[in-house]
């Protein structure tokens, strides 16, 4: 193959260092225009529109100590490199992204940098598995202390009250997973900031996505993300990440904190690989077309089980029914330009309790056709499940009892035609409603 390089080559670097130079300038893109273009230039070498995927594991010095930002793959690869820029650039207020190879090794790596014996302050409704490292393997390893607190309806002494001298961090899920309680994330962070042990507070932006959410604008020192879940958005790769503020303060130092989750993401090789990067930097183009996709299926789903004789409880927050409706409007980083009457796309998913409680959840998951009864939630296709299970099932049941977990079925509402899973919705819904 003959290729020339010297012209494509100078346009194309011409051109990647416009564009580079331009979209740091410019704040003014875009969330799709910044999706697609930042971390995903033109290759300066052959003048690819697309990234190429770089497999190799190691990468030559000119002389030692001297190469082009790339030595052994499992410290830096080009593919995990231009997806990290991508997420900067989608999440607001990002200065840092550090991707890895899950979003549990994401928590772990997290929960790893805070040191032995560290107390940390979460909310109680957690995704079970980071309820599981916390209580088990961060305790175990680590000697980390936790307290679950209700940070939804606990008034600001009592968290005051339960953040102790050892109190590193504070985890927020915003909306909880799988019954979407609102946690009011700049209330969390000014309490932080009084406490003497000043925690960072982390907020896992997982289920809103860089698109309907964006928690370092409120002042959160670190979002995670699943990239298994909306990023990614196409259900074919487990990838999480850690993002950060650029800008120090002297209470806050983001660049220690940055150089410390990548020394130990590098030490004990929690990383993704080039394949997988490249897979999500290609998801994460489309994320906002998907989300508003999804967030009009899920105003629809919800719109309708609400209306059902079957279904007793109905949670999303984008209803203006869901007790919360008013935070879910105030921290929306993209209002909608058309709000509907009965509410507003809020992401894609729907939690709902039928009135024949968790028999009639069971018998109904099974009966469903386009909804997939399945685990993980955000991508493409829509996916049922019954949390406490399935997603939950490392919760002791007297918890979930009292989360409102047991019998609630959570539905991950993809982009498929919404008449098409109302219709599915409707059948099943009808048909288990009767057998409590
Ligand atoms: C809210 C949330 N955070 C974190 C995780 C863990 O991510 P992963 O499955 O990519 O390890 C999940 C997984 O379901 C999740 O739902």
């Amino acid at each position: 193959m003959t290729v020339s390089i010297s012209t494509t080559n100078g346009h194309a670097n011409r051109h990647t260092n416009d564009l580079k130079h331009h979209l740091k300038r410019s704040p003014e893109f875009g969330f799709s225009t910044r999706a697609i273009h930042i971390g995903s230039e033109p290759d300066p070498t052959t003048g690819a529109v697309i990234p190429p995927i770089s497999l190799s594991t190691t990468y030559k010095q000119d002389e030692v100590g001297v190469h082009k930002g790339f030595e052994y793959s499992r410290s830096g690869n080009p593919n995990r490199d231009a997806l990290e820029r991508t997420l900067v650039g989608l999440e607001a207020g990002a200065g840092h992204a550090i991707a890895f190879a899950s979003g549990s090794a994401t928590t772990a790596t997290i929960l790893q940098s805070l040191g032995p014996n560290a107390h940390v302050l979460s909310v109680n409704d957690v995704y079970g598995g980071t309820f599981r490292y916390i209580t088990r393997v961060a305790k175990e390893t680590t000697g980390t202390e936790s307290t679950f607190i209700d940070l939804e309806n606990t008034t600001d002494d009592e968290i005051l009250a339960a953040m102790k001298d050892n109190t590193k961090l504070i985890w927020i899920e915003s909306p909880t997973n799988p019954t979407l309680r609102l946690i009011d994330i700049p209330r969390i962070v000014s309490l932080a900031r009084q406490a003497p042990s000043k925690p960072l507070v982390l907020v896992d932006n997982t289920f809103l996505s860089p698109f309907y959410g964006s928690p370092l604008l409120q002042g959160a020192d670190i979002v995670i993300h699943s990239l298994t879940k909306y990023i990614n958005g196409h259900s074919d790769v487990v990838m999480g990440a850690a993002i950060v503020p650029s800008l120090s303060t002297p209470d806050r130092d983001y660049d220690s904190l940055v150089q410390k989750l990548r020394f130990l993401q590098n030490a004990h090789g929690a990383v993704p690989s080039a394949f997988d990067c490249w897979l999500a930097q290609r998801g994460a183009k489309t994320l906002a077309v998907r989300m508003k996709a999804h967030g009009l299926n899920a105003l629809r789903v919800a719109s309708f089980l609400t209306s059902h004789p079957a279904v007793e409880h109905v949670i999303y927050p984008g209803l203006v029914s869901h007790p919360l409706h008013a935070l879910a409007r105030t921290f929306l980083s993209t209002l909608p330009p058309s709000t509907l009457a009965h509410g507003i796309p809020y992401g894609g998913m729907v939690s709902f309790r039928l009135r024949g409680g968790a028999r009639s959840a069971e018998a109904l998951l099974p009966k469903l056709k386009l909804f997939t009864l399945a685990e993980s939630l955000g991508g493409v296709e829509s996916l049922a499940e019954l949390p406490a299970r399935m997603t939950h099932a490392s919760i002791p049941p007297a918890e979930r009892e009292a989360l409102g977990i047991e019998g609630l079925v959570r539905l991950s509402c993809g982009i498929e035609e919404a008449e098409d899973l109302v219709d599915d919705l409707r059948g099943a819904v009808g048909w288990a409603g009767g057998r409590g």
